[in-house]
């Protein structure tokens, strides 16, 4: 595939995978995107995940039709997409590596062997001229790892984005639901805790006239750029990307799920623009964790468990503050059939969040639902819609 007339795509689509870095479902696969840039001096772009190394060498040769590599930019060094070092390097004894001094190290600590000798060590701002083609590099610490750079072609106007632009699913997949709601679930999931560190490197691109993303997952980006540095300018600066209202509940004999339903159904009355609703026992985590980013009201329904809250609770608002959750509005609805602490918790937890607000209307149920709570949930609809 010819991403230009001087740049393939080489990479890998994975439909083996069931857990992406051991934690997320990805029933469409993932790909490990890869590419090479044929000019006077040959660059390939990062290598794949260590079940398609073969695949990936495989797709290089094509694309090389008979010449050898000269470079391997190494971007970043997860293993899925550095798996292949070693093999690459081994295969063509004469290319280098270009990486950022951190990524040496961490090859070494993968590979168990030091390239350095073999390598060049990219500083920000560095180039790489292959011939007509100048790479320049930009360093991205924590988009997703330390040691992450990424490279702009400055003759095709090609920014490689590391990590950044990714999406979950294989390349063989059209996504009904389009780009952004497997890119909102990656990005919240691998990236969401350093926005901080996405806006440096946005502001970077800011000063680079880019016409097509390359990142190392989902599709290659060309047309429409402005949506995709719109939605990750949103994103990383916690900003709200949907007007509406998410509620994440948990429930045991089905009573907290009553009133959660109930407040969706006011809402909807109310003339709430949209609402998300997400039982947190059975529906994906990842879904909900990119549903509390991208609205900016949620409301959370749980109870007491063991002087503390639901499990799935727990675990949900860690994910949110392990993620630097900030700029929300945030409402409780508790259950507690002789001491009810849920509430109290839950504030607890997020009270640290920059910027966040709770509502305050309480809504504290005792077991089962009163016509007062029916009213309370009447109140928080009108509160939060
Ligand atoms: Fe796709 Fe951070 O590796």
């Amino acid at each position: 595939m010819s991403i230009t007339k001087d740049i393939r795509y080489i990479g890998v689509n994975d439909r083996q995978i069931d857990l992406f870095e051991g934690m997320y479902v990805v029933p469409e696969g993932m790909a490990y995107n890869s590419y090479v840039i044929l000019d006077e001096k040959t660059a390939v772009m990062d290598t794949a995940d260590r079940h398609f190394v073969g695949e990936w060498l495989g797709n290089l040769e094509k694309a090389l039709e008979g010449r050898k590599p000269d470079y391997l930019v190494v971007q970043h060094m997860e293993p899925d997409h550095s798996s292949g070092i070693k093999a690459f390097m081994d295969a063509y004894p004469d290319a280098k590596i270009v990486a950022t001094a951190k990524a040496f190290t961490m090859m070494k600590n993968f590979t168990g062997t030091d390239y350095t000798a073999r390598g060049i060590v990219a500083k920000e701002g560095d180039t790489l001229e292959l011939g007509s083609h100048v790479l320049q590099f930009v360093t991205a610490p924590m988009v997703h790892w330390p040691e992450v750079m990424m490279s702009y072609d400055t003759k095709d106007k090609v920014l490689f984005s590391a990590d950044a632009f990714g999406k979950f699913g294989a390349l063989d997949f059209d996504d009904p639901e389009g780009w952004a709601c497997e890119a909102r679930r990656y990005y919240f999931g691998i990236v969401g805790k350093y926005g901080a560190q996405v806006q440096a490197v946005l502001k970077k691109a800011a000063a680079l006239d880019i016409q097509i993303i390359c990142p190392l997952h989902g599709p290659v980006l060309n047309e429409n750029l402005g949506y995709y540095l719109d939605l990750y300018n949103t994103w990383s600066s916690y900003g709200t990307e949907t007007d509406g209202v998410a509620i994440f509940y948990t429930s045991v004999y089905g009573h907290t799920k009553e009133a959660a339903l109930l407040l969706e159904q006011k809402l909807k009355e109310k003339g709430c623009p949209k609402i998300a609703v997400s039982d947190l026992a059975r529906d994906d985590m990842a879904e909900a964790v990119e549903d509390a980013f991208r609205y900016g009201k949620i409301v959370l329904a749980t109870t007491t468990y063991n002087a503390d809250i639901f499990p799935f609770m727990k675990e949900f608002i860690e994910h949110l503050t392990e993620r630097n959750y900030q700029n929300r509005k945030i409402a409780f609805i508790e259950n507690g059939s002789w001491a009810p602490t849920a509430a109290k918790v839950m504030k607890g937890m997020l009270e640290g969040c920059k910027n966040t607000t709770f509502a305050e209307t309480e809504v504290k149920i005792l077991s089962a639902m009163t016509d007062e709570n029916r009213e309370q949930i009447d109140r928080l609809a009108e509160e939060m819609k």
